[in-house]
């Protein structure tokens, strides 16, 4: 029987990562994946794929806006093929780097689905291993609606949404938040009638509500159709497409609606099926994810778990994050995270970033605070390339501390690092506006926020 310091149960971001931070950190590690490829649904199907087809899907969409810039194409068409062939390799080059970085840092891979029988012990198939540590990181899936199955052709979670092999007449999207959102996105640039189902009166949740409004605005600009306050009860198959039946919220109001397909997006929920947590008595929460201490150890010592399948934000860098301090705790440093100052980024166009409580946080907790806004429509660079939707806000303490920050705009999940960077060292809204940017930068709009909540805006 092979003998571990470190049995890791998951390739995803969250695993991975810290399998390899455990064997830098002289730790005899293994992890075990029973998807063929590492990577975990971030990588085979989810962010990185879907990244893919925003980006391709971005430059179909741009063609038909160069008239401005006085450029015009003819004979743009469009290979749904290739356009997944091209994703496909992205995803396939990134899986055989981790695969490479486990030979490189003498991570062993053990292929095959994960079972605990007893702590200390992981059975693979036929195979038992011994560990002195377990680390459970198996993720999260897609959550059905009661009564509506997946069969990712007609009815899809994000996975069939990924790999469809054509354009959708009509596709219906149920749930505004981060998936619907992107995924809806890429198929209505594509061309198809993309419809945005929500529960409630608002799009993305947990976004400051402000600057999910300048979201809404600008993506119902770019083709996306939103239906707010509706939930969907079923999905009939006819012969020409799906019939959806769909709830108005709190009026006895039924509507129905024809779609080719259906993109159910309502959130996600842990994986942890199969694993013997119930045998050997691992608490879990009333929504099935696995509970954990400061140091990520289970209510079984010698078993710990991060990333999707524990409470908290549903993000590969958060896993990251988690699996990194989780094993640098137990090789005997010091390490934790901070999950104030985790960013979260929506990667449609425009994209939304955000860091640090929302103003709805502010008021709930009763906490005095400032506003600092600045539109884009002010900012120059934005001017030159077009990208004048949306603005960034920043909230800001009495003493000028950096208490979150909501940017809708191109370019905002990459202008919310320095609005993080702030946040975790503690710098004011001073300290960010007394920063040179350069001229002319988007990054501008973060200064100008920054006085604003100062009262010196220059360009407001
Ligand atoms: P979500 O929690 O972001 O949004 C689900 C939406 O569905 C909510 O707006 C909710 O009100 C709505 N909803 C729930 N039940 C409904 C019903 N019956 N009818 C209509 N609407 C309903 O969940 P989503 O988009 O599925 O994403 C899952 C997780 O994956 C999130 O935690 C997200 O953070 C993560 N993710 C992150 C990405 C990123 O960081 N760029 C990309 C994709 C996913």
């Amino acid at each position: 029987m092979s003998k571990f310091d470190l049995i890791v149960i998951g390739g995803g971001p969250g695993g991975y990562v810290a399998a390899i931070r455990a064997a830098q950190l002289g730790l005899k590690v293994a992890c075990v994946e029973g998807r063929v490829a590492l990577g975990g649904t971030c990588l085979n199907v989810g962010c990185i794929p879907s990244k893919a087809l925003l980006a391709s899907s971005a430059k179909y969409a741009e063609l038909s806006h160069l008239a401005a810039h006085g450029i015009g194409v003819e004979g743009a068409s469009l290979d749904i093929g290739a356009m997944m062939g091209r994703k496909n390799k992205i995803v396939g080059d990134l899986i055989k780097g981790i695969a490479f970085l486990f030979k490189k840092n003498e991570v062993a891979l053990i292929e095959g689905w994960a079972r605990i029988p007893a702590a200390g012990q992981v059975q693979v198939g036929e195979d038992l291993y011994e560990a002195d540590n377990i680390l459970i990181a198996t993720g999260s899936e897609a959550t059905p609606l009661p009564g509506i199955e997946f069969d990712e052709a007609d009815i899809l979670s994000s996975t069939g949404a990924l790999a469809l092999e054509e354009v959708p007449a009509h596709l219906v999207v149920i749930g505004a938040g981060v998936i619907g959102l992107e995924l809806g996105q890429v198929w209505a640039r594509l061309g198809a009638k993309v419809t945005v189902i929500e529960y409630l009166d608002r799009i993305l949740p947990g976004i400051d509500g402000e600057v999910a409004k300048l979201a809404q605005r600008a993506l119902s600009k770019r083709g996306l159709k939103f239906q707010l306050g509706r939930a969907l009860k079923s999905v009939d198959k006819t012969e020409t497409g799906l019939t959806l039946s769909v709830d108005r919220v709190g009026k006895d109001k039924e509507e129905v609606i024809e779609a080719d397909k259906v993109l159910i997006a309502v959130g996600r929920r842990p994986v942890t099926r199969g694993l013997g947590l119930e045998e050997l008595g691992v608490a879990v929460n009333g929504r099935g994810f696995i509970e954990v201490d400061d140091t990520f150890q289970t209510s079984i010592p010698g078993i710990y778990a991060i990333g999707d399948c524990v409470p908290g934000p549903m993000l590969a860098h958060k896993a990251e994050e988690d699996g990194v301090a989780c094993v640098e705790m137990l090789a005997g440093q010091a390490s934790h995270v901070d999950y104030n100052t985790v960013p979260g980024v929506v990667y449609t166009d425009p994209e939304v970033a955000s860091v640090g409580a929302t103003e709805e946080a502010l008021k709930d907790a009763g906490t005095d605070y400032t506003v600092g806004k600045f539109a884009f429509m002010a900012n120059s660079r934005a001017r030159a390339t077009g990208d004048t939707d949306g603005a960034v806000k920043v909230l800001a303490g009495p003493d000028g501390a950096l208490l979150g920050a909501h940017i809708c705009g191109a370019h905002g999940g990459d202008l919310i690092a320095e609005l993080a960077l702030a946040m975790t060292k503690g710098a004011t809204v001073s300290e960010i506006a007394a920063t040179c940017h350069a001229h002319p930068a988007m990054g501008e709009a973060v200064k100008e926020a920054c006085l604003d909540a100062l009262g010196r805006a220059i360009h407001a």
